[in-house]
Order: C-alpha cells, then structure tokens, then sequence
C-alpha cells in the first residue's frame, strides 16, 4: 500500500500499516526529508515512531521514493495523508496539496486501485476528488477514512483507535478497508459505513466537540476568575457526571496545535458556504474565548511583577501540549512573545521543542534546563505541562531564581508544595 505526504500524519499511518502486516511505499515531493526517512530518521518527536519505522525499513516492509509512478505501481491502496493547512488571510483550508496528490497520482494510475482520504478537509471535498479519480484513472475509485490520531500517542491511536469511519460508494471500496485494518477490527474497533459527506463531518465534528468542551471548562474559568470560586474543583466535580466526564475538561491556557484552531475555523467558514450562516456561530465564541485565556495569562504575569517592562521572566514549555515537539499555534510561544512585547525578558525552556521553538520565535531566548531557565527570575510562567515540570523540586528552585514567583498556566502543578516551599503560586481560574 502507498501513503501520500509523510508529515506528522504520513509517517505515523505508513509506520502503522507496516506494523499491521502491510508492505508499504511512503512518497513525498521533499527529497530531502524522503532522504531522511530512508535512513531512519524522523523528522519530529512522537514516542514510540522512530523505533517502530527503523525496524520496518530494516525488515524491508517500509520503503519511501519520490516518484508518483513508482507509487502508482506499487500497490492498491494509496492512503492520502497531505496537509489541509488554513488558507492565508482567510478561515478556510488550503486544498492546494491535496488537489496536487490527487492529480499526480490519478495521472499515473493505469489499473484498478483505491484512493483512501485521511487528511481533514471541508465537507463536500470527497465526492469531488472522487470524480475526478474516476474521471481522470478508469478502474480508480476513492473513499474517506478521517483520522484521529493525537500527536504524542499517535502511533497507539492508529492502532488502537477508538473507531474506524469509511466513508465509500462501493462493496469492493468497503471489503478493501476492512482487509486493511483486519487486525484492528479483529480486536474488536468499532465500524462505521457510511457516505462520504458524513465520514467527512465526522472528524470536523469530533474536533469542534473537543475544542467546545475546552473553551467550555475555560469560560467557566473566567467566571470562577470573577466570583472566586475553583476552576479545577469545579471540573473536577463536574467530570464525575458520567454524562460530562473529565477528559478535554481541564482548564488552562487552551488548545493549540495544528488542527483544533484551523479545524474549527475551517469547519465554520464551509458551514457559511453551505448557506448554514448562523449554524456554526458558536465556534467563533469557541476561538474567542481560547485565545482570551492567553491574554489574561499575560495580565496574570503582568500583575504579578508590578508591570514587565524590564523584568526576567523564565517560561517552562513550548510546545503546544506535552510529549510533542510541535509548535504551530502554541500557546506556550503565544504568551511567551506577548510578555517579550511588553518588555521583559524571556527565556524559554522545553524539553524537547527548543530547535522548532527557535526556527519559529528566533527573538526569544531559549535555556538547556528548566534551571537555566529560572536563573535570576522575576517570574517563572509553566506553560505546557510537561511530567518533568511537575517533578521541579520548589525548593530546589528557590537559591536559584530572583523572585519566587510561578503562574500556573496549565493547572498541573500542587500549589500546596508551591506555597509550602515560600513560592507565591497563582493559577488561571482559581483565587
Ligand atoms: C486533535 C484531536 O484530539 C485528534 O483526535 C485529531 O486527530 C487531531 O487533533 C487532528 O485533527 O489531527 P492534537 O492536535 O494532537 O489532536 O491535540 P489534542 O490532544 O486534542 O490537544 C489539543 C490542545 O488542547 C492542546 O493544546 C492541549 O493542551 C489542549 N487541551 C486539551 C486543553 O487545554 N485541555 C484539555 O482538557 C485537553
């Protein structure tokens, strides 16, 4: 089988498939990262992919070209995995890559083969590209099987996902993506046959979900903020409701990343093209009140301090979440530069996004240890909740630092230990 764009999703699914048995070819326009992807490099931080694809390129499962003929001949299923960035200067996505796959590889393809959409993209986009591979290949047919994966436990939620979505038009469509992931519902993942349009809808609609119910914990927080009462005794109680649960409910700085923000933006703008102007409204509110969280964190700081201009401000993290190196749209980066605007000092520490932090924010400064970071500190700022912040000894932090003084961005850390250790601790959400 073939996979087409090896960036976050590309690798993980190619990786994946060969794990599953599968004998696969991965094709990227960029020479080099195929280059480095033949030598058993990866290009990002995903726990668990580097082993996982050198062992595949060593057995011979998993190979990596450039070339959409080779890829054509290669194999049956051809898995697009390209990005669906956010256009510029507008909400919707950027098709342009897919579009560009699509046409390379339809050109190429001269017997029967299935091209199976993994990327997100805005509903309607299936039922288009399918006619144009039935058009343009005779034999060729498409399907929509969205992913979701999350980044730090992709390699697991391919698979182990929680569900599969095939989104096709034919019997042998289906029967091919049930032969693909047999191991999965063999071990009892839950199927879901349907039309393209709904396949679709499905990743757009899980992901606004997540965002809703972060912005949902996060305006609450605001409240708490006004009335002094607890955000994470709150969600903490509220969570128990089986019915509400406590996963995606953690209050903090937001989300982030390469999908949910783009995601929901995307989501909105194809709902005003649909002629659903009102229907979508509320994810506006959804964005507005993620990024309002960032804001009022760099009031907190400022608060703090008396003021940034001229202080030291110490920044753990810069990722966008823990356990990955990813950057886009970090809300880590966001606050950092914003306290950087206001004139203090900043440097930044993260244990393992510091190269993609420096290509991205190049006026920051970046430190080797949480420890270098804090040196001198007015104020140390935790702004992705990595394990090893929340393994920070206080007092071991204390001779080091100017002030001991932390905000909590993201409500992982024990303001008990904090306070006990002589630190004043102030958190989002909570008095
Ligand atoms: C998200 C979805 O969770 C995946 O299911 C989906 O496949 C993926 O987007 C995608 O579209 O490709 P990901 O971007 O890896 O995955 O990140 P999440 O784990 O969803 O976290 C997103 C952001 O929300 C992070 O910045 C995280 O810190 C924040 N978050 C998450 C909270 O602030 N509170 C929470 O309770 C949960």
């Amino acid at each position: 089988m073939v996979v087409i764009g090896v960036g976050y999703l590309g690798i993980t699914h190619a990786a994946c498939m060969a794990e599953l048995g599968h004998e696969v070819l991965g094709v990227d326009v960029d020479e080099a990262k195929i280059e480095q992807l033949r030598e058993g490099t990866v290009p990002l931080y995903e726990p668990g992919l580097s082993r996982m694809l050198r062992r595949h390129l060593a057995e011979g499962r998993l190979r990596f070209t450039t070339s959409y003929a080779d890829a054509a001949e290669f194999g049956d299923v051809h898995f697009l995995c390209v990005g669906t960035p956010q256009r510029d200067g507008s909400d919707s996505a950027d098709l342009s890559f897919v579009e560009a796959a699509v046409h390379a590889l339809a050109a190429e393809l001269t017997g029967p083969a299935l091209v199976v959409g993994k990327c997100t993209v805005p509903v309607g986009t299936a039922a288009r590209l399918a006619r144009t591979v039935r058009r343009s290949a005779p034999g060729a047919d498409l399907a929509w099987n969205p992913e979701f994966l999350r980044e730090g436990r992709a390699v697991d939620d391919t698979l182990k996902p929680d569900r599969l979505v095939f989104g096709a038009e034919s019997r042998a469509a289906l029967d091919l993506l049930h032969a693909v992931y047999s191991l999965p519902i063999a071990a009892g993942t839950p199927v879901i046959s349907t039309n393209f349009a709904t396949a679709e809808l499905v990743k757009a609609a899980a992901n606004a979900f997540l965002a809703t119910k972060v912005s949902f914990i996060n305006a609450m927080a605001e409240i708490c903020e006004a009335t002094g009462a607890d955000v994470v005794e709150l969600a903490r109680a509220l969570g128990y409701d089986g019915r509400i649960g406590h996963r995606y409910l953690r209050p903090g700085l937001g989300f982030g990343g390469g999908c949910l923000p783009k995601d929901i933006r995307a989501f909105r703008a194809r709902a005003q093209e649909l002629g659903a102007h009102r229907t979508l409204e509320f994810l506006r509110e959804v964005d507005a009140i993620n990024l309002r969280r960032r804001h009022r964190l760099v009031r907190l700081a400022a608060e703090q301090c008396g003021g940034l201009g001229g202080r030291r401000v110490a920044v753990l993290g810069a990722s966008f979440k823990p356990e990955s190196d990813d950057v886009r749209d970090s809300p880590a980066l966001y606050v950092a530069a914003a306290v950087q605007g206001e004139g203090a000092q900043v440097t930044v520490y993260d244990p393992k996004a510091i190269a993609n932090a420096r290509r991205h924010s190049p006026g920051l400064r970046y430190a080797g240890s949480a420890r270098a970071a804090a040196a001198g500190a007015d104020l140390v700022l935790h702004l992705t909740e990595w394990k090893e912040f929340q393994e920070i000894d206080p007092a071991e932090l204390s001779p080091v630092v100017g002030m001991r003084a932390i905000v909590d961005g993201r409500n992982a850390l024990d303001p008990l230990r904090w306070r006990a250790a002589g630190w004043t601790y102030r958190a989002l959400g909570r008095p």
